[in-house]
């Protein structure tokens, strides 16, 4: 049994191959039809095809006016990419606490965070559970703060009846290997307003308009780039991958969601363990299974012992040297990086696999 898994469906692969012997590599009618069905399929609102999660991210930031000398406020309870991103565009990330029972963003620690040079917040959807975004959005709309929504855990998650990409105004999507869905690697951004959507296609290929740039007498495109742009497109050999591994995408979270629900009934009653929150008005994409148990080292070898591969997956990141190395006072975050600990969930466990991973947890510890 593995921790992680890469699903790549025979559709995928066959995709792979024609788009090899097309002779076209680049970005293309492979890319346009994966956005299209990013957006027919799952709901997310004007996704922009992107080679990463992170440059989903970072594009999110720049696209928002966020710049040097800004603040930008992230929870700890994340993967090092969310932090990166905003130190790429020269601001400062501002850590606010997280909530002990869901890992994510709490409302009110963001609150607190904020300062004149607050320009945007990210809340990261720990494991695919929704955070509160009503509140985050209510509270960014008051201090007239963009909201990033870092969804690399989320695709398929659902928040009082709206999927995760089409609340805020950015979202940012990983489709990296393990992800639910993979292009290989790869990323999405969603954008709400149409002129971030603009911006986003425009400035993902060094601020070249693909779609208004026709050719000169001289043969090359002829185009202005008028701000700095990047290289941050998604291509057609890994949209390719997309639009296969997308038709097994519902079968890959439904999956999923039945492992999810497994674990959950069957460790609520076993002593030591603390099940996350589940509430009625948001659908978690279930990309992790993290509690929070007891006496966490004798958990991990009791349960690796048994041949279950349990981990603890992205410690806190504000403790990094590159963040100032400094101790920040965040009482949940200390409890929940005590505590916090995942059991595998993919789609590339066997029933069976299920079976281990209850028992080994069932056995004690
Ligand atoms: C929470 C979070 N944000 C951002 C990223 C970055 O995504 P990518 O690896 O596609 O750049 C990841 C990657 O796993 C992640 O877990």
């Amino acid at each position: 049994m593995t921790f992680n898994h890469t699903t790549v469906t025979e559709q995928a692969i066959a995709n792979a191959v024609a788009t090899l012997r097309s002779g076209f590599l680049s970005e293309g009618a492979q890319v346009k039809r994966f956005e299209q069905e990013l957006s027919t399929r799952l709901g997310l609102v004007r996704p922009v095809a992107l080679n990463s999660g992170t440059t989903a991210l970072h594009l999110a930031l720049v696209i928002a006016g966020v710049k040097a000398g800004d603040e930008v406020i992230i929870p700890p309870q994340t993967f090092i990419a969310t932090g990166m991103a905003v130190l790429m565009t020269g601001a400062t990330p501002v850590f606010a606490d997280i909530q002990l029972h869901t890992g994510n963003l709490d409302p009110q620690s963001f609150a607190a965070k904020i300062t004149p040079r607050t320009r945007a917040v990210i809340p990261v959807h720990w494991a695919g559970y929704p955070c509160d975004l009503d509140e985050i959005n209510r509270i960014a709309t008051e201090h007239n703060l963009a909201v990033i929504e870092d969804a690399a855990h989320a695709l398929g998650a659902r928040y009082r009846g709206q999927p995760i990409g089409a609340i805020s105004r950015f979202t940012a999507f990983s489709f990296q290997a393990i992800k639910h869905l993979t292009t290989g690697d790869g990323g999405a951004l969603c954008c709400l307003r149409p002129e971030d959507e603009r911006r986003a296609r425009i400035r993902r290929w060094f601020c070249i308009d693909r779609d208004n740039s026709p050719p000169s007498f001289l043969g090359e495109r002829q185009y202005d780039a008028d701000e700095v742009g990047f290289k941050y497109h998604m291509n057609d050999l890994a949209a390719a991958v997309g639009l296969g591994n997308l038709e097994a995408f519902p079968r890959v979270l439904a999956r999923l969601r039945e492992i999810h629900t497994r674990y959950r009934n069957a460790f609520a009653s076993v002593p030591g363990v603390t099940l996350l929150e589940q509430r009625d008005d948001r659908e978690s994409a279930c990309w992790l299974f993290t509690m929070l148990v007891e006496r966490r080292d004798d958990f991990l070898r009791a349960t690796r012992s048994r041949g279950v591969p349990t981990t603890v997956f992205h410690q806190r990141i504000d403790r990094n040297s590159v963040f100032g190395g400094v101790r920040r006072d965040l009482p949940n975050m200390d409890e929940f990086n005590q505590r916090q600990v995942c059991v595998p969930l993919h789609a590339g466990l066997t029933d069976e696999d299920v079976e281990t991973v209850l028992a080994a947890v069932r056995a004690g510890w």
